[in-house]
């Protein structure tokens, strides 16, 4: 059971690798195939709920999917990502959502997108036994003030950037994502932190990689520029569903392997 000292000990050390999951089925494979991580991302409103952003996913989609990964994964720290507007709204009712995903559903530990609103929040849930794992550069909660492109592009957006970082591990942040980032910036915010930083589209200087499980394995219609296919899973199962069609239509499924006939039967008719 993987826990977060043990990725504390492993930053710098050994990259810590994690990669999202929405359902037990995915959580059991990349848990097998040795991720550090599974994070139950919001870009599941994305990646497998047909929304254009994350922000319409709710509290209840997260928790459901939370509860799905907790039980597929076996050694994996499972993270819960707090859904836009799940916190930094009411005190007591963001730690009741980010309660819940550890309470209810068997996460280890839940992600907020960071910024000056949840410093606090941060530092409360981190008292509570609730670790935070912080995320900052591109928060796509956040896109309809920065939409999708390349943060911390100009020094005094570095700065805020890094000085978020920076307040987040002082608040008790156990790692800290980071999104998007000039390469040369996050190795510096890597330097320069203690915990362990993961980077998506950051460079290869962090402690830690992350990507959509979809993109990673080939299965996504669309992926970011930074992503990286591992597979052809998309062409796979495409070539699969269309296989069975003609299987059923053209009478070949199912054969007699496939079906039963009950002798006792014979009579009856
Ligand atoms: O929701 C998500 O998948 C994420 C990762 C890309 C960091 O936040
Ligand atoms: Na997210």
């Amino acid at each position: 059971m993987t826990t977060v000292r043990d990725l504390q000990e492993m930053a710098g050390e050994t990259p810590i690798t994690m990669l999202t999951a929405y359902d037990a089925l995915t959580a059991t494979i990349v848990d097998e195939a040795g991720v550090d991580v599974v994070l139950v991302g919001d870009s599941m409103g994305n990646a497998i709920l047909g929304y254009d952003d994350t922000l319409p996913v709710t509290v209840d989609e997260v928790a459901s999917r939370t509860g799905a990964v907790a039980r597929g994964a076996e050694d994996a720290l499972v993270v819960a990502d707090m859904p836009f507007l799940s916190f930094g709204t009411d005190r007591a009712e963001s730690v009741e959502n980010a309660g819940r995903m550890l309470k209810e559903e068997g996460a280890n530990a839940v992600k907020i997108e960071s910024g000056p609103h949840t410093v606090e929040l941060t530092e409360h849930l981190s008292n509570l036994g609730i670790p935070v794992m912080a995320h900052v550069g591109l928060t796509p909660q956040s896109v309809n003030q920065t939409g999708y492109t390349r943060q911390g592009t100009d020094e005094e957006q570095a700065k805020d950037i890094f000085d978020t970082a920076v307040a987040h591990e002082e608040a008790g942040a156990f790692a800290c994502v980071l999104e998007h980032i000039p390469a040369n910036l996050a190795s510096h915010i890597t330097e320069s932190l203690t915990i362990p930083t993961i980077g998506i589209g950051a460079g290869p200087d962090c402690d830690g990689q992350v990507l959509v499980v979809n993109d990673a394995v080939g299965l996504s219609d669309w992926s970011p520029p930074f992503a990286e296919a591992f597979g052809n899973v998309r062409e796979e199962f495409e070539s699969a569903a269309s296989d069975y069609v003609e299987a059923v239509q053209d009478g070949e499924f199912p054969a007699e392997e496939h079906s039963h006939v009950a002798e006792e039967l014979d009579e009856f008719y």
